[in-house]
């Protein structure tokens, strides 16, 4: 068990790629960090600069309290998953997963000290025990992970999943103070992915180790990370608790980036109208009055353009339709996705499109122009330049 510390690291390839840029974090002992980020965004790079396969260009990273920018990777206490975990086809799951240990010095009990054969009954005694701790680590990981029954059996005669899971057994068996993963059910099928998604969260509330999990799906992030680390081009976005991360995302990226369907974004002016604050739409067809805390942090806008972001559960659901003297958008509706709990409505209102999370059992049908509640004190207004969230 360690903390994990990155001061100042940046990582810059051949060809001057500017991959991660002054990446700060401290990740407490026992935490698990989620790295996020969509494709060539810099999490595997920096995952892999705390690993040891990757040179740090800037920067320290310390595994406890010790540097280990020049530690070696065998050395730095750490076990990694990769997406393409490759397993030894000939070997059973039980080697697979004791062949790491074994290829480690045992330091046993026995004096080097004496006469051949002193030395050889040592050494006799010595691999006895070494195989007898080697056996109890591999069937403790097999329990943890429910692969007992497996470990006669070799890779190919394993499903997808099972084999991740052995992958993840010969991290367990090495006892490791910081687990890494990078983007490791991304070979699974969607039912899988869930499953193990649950199986590596219950991993970590049994073993208590640190672990930093690169994904780019933000449901792995948002359900599996005690934090998340937001990145988008070598730089982090926002460091916080998955909630907070949803509540209060600090721009226009990450707000877009995090939750399924995406927030939905209309370009708005603000104005004051009798001592209100009101955003309006070009065509004046969307006309929301804003909650009065907002009338002082919006006064530099007013009478200018922001962004008005709008979950789509904020929209149309039924917890906003029981508000008392709701607010609505009144929209046409395009596409009707049933989802069994809830249902998708794809809108237009004037040029813009949105999507709202309503009851399943609303009636309406392609084409009808409906008026939607909205939950107005949900919203948030981003700066249009900066991107930066204002409220
Ligand atoms: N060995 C390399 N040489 C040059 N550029 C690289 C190398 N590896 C990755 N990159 C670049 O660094 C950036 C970050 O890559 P990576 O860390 O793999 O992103 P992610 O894991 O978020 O998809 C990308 O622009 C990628 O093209
Ligand atoms: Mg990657």
């Amino acid at each position: 068990m360690a903390k994990v510390t990155l001061e100042h690291v940046g990582k810059i390839y051949p060809g001057n790629v500017r991959a991660v840029k002054d990446f700060n974090l401290e990740i407490e002992d026992g935490e698990f960090i989620v790295l996020v980020g969509p494709s060539g965004c810099g999490k595997s790079t920096t995952l892999r600069m705390v690993a040891g396969l990757e040179e740090i260009s800037e920067g320290i990273v310390k595994i406890g309290d010790r540097v280990v920018n020049d530690v070696l990777p065998k050395d730095r206490d750490i076990a990694m998953v990769f997406q393409n975990y490759a397993l030894y086809p000939d070997k059973t799951v039980y080697e697979n997963m004791a062949f790491c240990l074994r290829m480690r010095k045992y330091t046993g009990t026995g004096s080097q000290q004496g006469g051949i054969l002193k030395n050889f009954v040592n050494w006799l005694g010595n691999r006895r025990q070494k195989n007898e701790d080697i056996d109890r680590r591999v069937k403790e990981a097999a329990d943890i992970l429910g692969i007992r029954d497996l470990l006669r059996r070799r890779p190919k005669a394993l499903s997808g999943g099972q084999r991740q899971r052995v992958a993840v057994g010969r991290c367990i068996v090495r006892n490791p103070a910081v687990f890494l993963f990078d983007e490791p059910l991304s070979n699974l099928d969607a039912k899988m992915r869930v499953q193990m998604r649950t199986e590596i969260s219950r991993l970590h509330n049994k073993l208590r180790t640190t672990m930093i999990y690169v994904t780019h799906d933000q449901t792995e992030a948002m359900t599996m990370g005690d934090r998340i680390v937001v990145m988008k081009d070598g730089i982090i976005q926002q460091v916080d608790s998955p909630s907070e991360i949803y509540d209060s995302p600090n721009n226009v990226f990450i707000a877009g980036f995090i939750g399924t369907p995406p927030m939905n974004f209309f370009e708005m002016e603000v104005r004051e109208v009798n001592q209100k604050m009101v955003i309006c739409d070009e065509g004046g067809t969307i006309n929301l009055t804003l909650p009065p805390e907002w009338t002082s942090p919006l006064q530099p806008y007013i009478g200018k353009k922001v962004t008005f972001g709008l979950r789509p559960e904020h929209v149309g659901s039924p917890s906003a339709e029981a508000q008392y003297n709701p607010q609505t958008i009144s929209a046409t509706v395009e596409v009707i996705e049933p989802m069994g709990s809830e249902t998708y409505l794809y809108m237009k209102v004037g040029s813009a499109g949105f999507v709202a999370r309503v009851d399943p059992h609303r009636k309406c049908a392609v084409a009808d122009k409906i008026d939607l509640a909205v939950m107005i004190d949900k919203a948030h207004l981003f700066d249009i330049e900066t991107t930066n969230r204002i409220v």
